[in-house]
């Protein structure tokens, strides 16, 4: 059964309906997926066991963005800073993700999603290299939800290489300073395929970026939940999504300016939502 059928007869359909109806979800969200390892420590548990609950929540998202038709969602799976944990741990992190690609790469293809990576993924492991570039090849041409896993990534890295290019690009007369715009930027970031973020969401409470989509974020909503990343499951983005839907993002205009229909009276139907979600 695909992810849609599925949700035919699932309770999570009204809910699904309620937020795709008010015509204002993300086209692209990005999550930074923080606190396994505290939400193992709590349980006095080892901190891998945080990582292998963290998978079900991704397996969460992932089914969920694409059963809502988001077009993007982006997860921070292994910052370039995480090299710098202890080596069991980092070994762990990357069989995880490999188990993770070998076991759903059937279900995921079969829903159409398209998988990518952002990052410096020649510094992973071979073994992980080669199934990233299976999964990528194999799902190149679906049409459904892009998951772009983030791995050794660094936002100041890709910006760095970026700048390197344009300068290459200027010396070879390829290019003028005067000529750049902020589109070019973006087109020579690696994130160049997909739109900006619309939403970020950051579990564990902490309120910062973590190097994460700095130049994309200009414009992003930010949502920050105290739950660790292995509770968001379920009504957990759904709650992040009826609290986006609610905001009103003016791109820097006032509010007389905007067009679109108003958060405040597609409200009835989100308290609705709110209240379903209780
Ligand atoms: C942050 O928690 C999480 C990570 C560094 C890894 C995230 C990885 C997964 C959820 C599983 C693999 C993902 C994919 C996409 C295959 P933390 O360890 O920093 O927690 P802490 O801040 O409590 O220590």
């Amino acid at each position: 059964m695909t992810w849609s059928e599925e949700l035919v007869s699932s309770e999570n359909r009204q809910i699904q309906k309620m937020l795709r109806d008010t015509g204002r979800l993300p086209r692209h969200i990005a999550i930074i997926m923080d606190g396994n390892g505290r939400w193992a420590q709590e349980r006095g548990r080892m901190r891998i066991d945080g990582h292998k609950e963290g998978m079900e929540s991704v397996r969460s998202a992932v089914k969920t963005s694409s059963q809502l038709g988001v077009s993007y969602l982006t997860l921070y799976a292994f910052s370039i800073e995480n090299w710098k944990r202890p080596l069991p741990e980092v070994r762990f992190l990357m069989g995880l993700l490999e188990t993770y690609l070998r076991k759903e790469i059937d279900e995921l293809h079969a829903n159409g999603v398209r998988i990518r990576t952002i990052g410096k993924t020649n510094a992973l492991p071979k073994s992980v290299q080669r199934v990233l570039k299976g999964a990528i090849e194999r799902t190149a041409e679906n049409e459904g939800l892009t998951l772009t896993l983030a791995l050794s990534y660094g936002s100041r890295w890709d910006i760095l290489r970026a700048v390197q290019v344009v300068a290459m690009d200027i010396r070879r007369g390829k290019l003028s300073p005067e000529d750049l715009t902020e589109e070019m930027i973006s087109s020579y970031l690696q994130t160049s395929y997909m739109p900006d973020p619309d939403l970020i969401i950051r579990t564990s409470g902490e309120v910062r970026l973590s190097n994460f989509l700095l130049w994309e974020a200009a414009y992003a909503e930010l949502y920050i939940t105290d739950g660790f990343w292995p509770d968001f499951r379920g009504a957990e983005l759904y709650r992040a999504l009826t609290d986006f839907v609610m905001r009103e993002r003016r791109f820097g205009k006032i509010s007389a300016q905007l067009g679109s229909e108003s958060a405040a009276s597609s409200m009835s139907t989100l308290e609705r939502i709110l209240h379903a979600l209780k």
